[in-house]
């Protein structure tokens, strides 16, 4: 792995008012231009672990370094310029009343000019396609605007690093497509993005690294298909690989072959090499 680290997570515990421990010793490094796929199944310590990568949350023991800042000691509102973090849910993010003030929250605070707000506002707007609803109250959009709200209030802050928390729960294929997008862009910008999902096919297409966490605990970190074809271990965290890579082992275990494709594109190929019509 190349680049400067952006984020450092040191042996990071937490716990919610002394009770449940959500994270168990957590350690990781992000560097600058990763894009960054976190999974588990629900009560992980996912979400838990996004919101201590902009200072939501505080380690209750370890420490995390946003670029050098640990913290614990840095103001939140100097964190969310690096670290723009998408909410689970939208309606815990929403908290204007109208489409446009809600993307220049964010721009605004970082003390920009009337006119770069303006400029910010707009231009986030269209990347997320909701430049006609300007004036609209959020809560008059559908669930899937409601999310591209939250992630265009992000946009306009133009943060270096992008946390996406269940950007595809519940959306459909459209809309998959859409984030799927977005990211790559994005990353072509040379950010860094981190997304938390449940869409295995999702991971494969758009993360080159994946980190497992289960029990508060990382299960594993490594490159995107290595983690997708380590059918055990997803097993144990009941994760249900992509389509394509269980056909792959299915595969693998009658004809004795090695395939490792997580996408279909690439099975395909493969198939073909190998003379296996599909
Ligand atoms: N606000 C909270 N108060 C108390 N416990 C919480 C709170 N949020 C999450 N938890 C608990 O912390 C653990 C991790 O949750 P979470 O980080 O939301 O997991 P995930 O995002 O992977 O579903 C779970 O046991 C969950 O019930
Ligand atoms: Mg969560």
């Amino acid at each position: 792995m190349s680049g400067e680290p952006l984020i450092r997570v040191e042996d990071v515990w937490f716990s919610y008012d002394n009770e449940v421990t959500a994270l168990r010793g957590v350690s990781l490094t992000i560097t600058k231009g990763e894009r960054i796929a976190l999974i588990g199944q629900n009560g992980g310590g996912k979400t838990t672990l996004a919101k201590h990568l902009n200072g939501l949350l505080k380690p209750t023991k370890g420490r995390v370094l946003v670029k050098g800042m640990d913290t614990r000691t840095t103001p939140t509102h100097e964190l969310v310029r690096y670290v723009g973090y998408v909410f689970q849910n939208p309606a815990h993010q929403i908290f204007t009343s109208r489409v446009y003030d809600e993307v220049a929250y964010g721009p605004k605070n970082l003390g920009l000019s009337e006119e770069e707000v303006d400029k910010r506002v707009r231009r986030a707007l269209e990347m997320v396609g909701l430049q006609d609803y300007v004036e609209w109250h959020p809560y008059d959009l559908n669930f899937g605007q409601m999310k591209l709200l939250t992630i265009a209030s992000i946009l306009s802050m133009d943060p270096e690093i992008y946390v996406l928390d269940e950007p595809t729960s519940g959306q459909d294929h459209r809309w998959r497509n859409l984030v799927a997008e977005l990211i790559m862009k994005l990353n072509q910008q040379g950010k860094t993005i981190i997304v938390i999902t449940h869409d295995m096919k999702f991971v494969a297409r758009t993360s080159e690294r994946t980190i497992l966490l289960a029990n508060g605990k990382i299960l594993a970190d490594g490159p995107t298909r290595e983690v997708l074809n380590n059918i055990e271990l997803l097993r144990e965290a009941a994760i249900k690989p992509p389509q394509i890579t269980q056909l792959c082992h299915e595969l693998n275990n009658r004809l004795g072959t090695s395939f490792q494709s997580m996408l279909e594109e690439e099975a395909a190929e493969e198939f073909i090499k190998h003379g296996i019509n599909v």
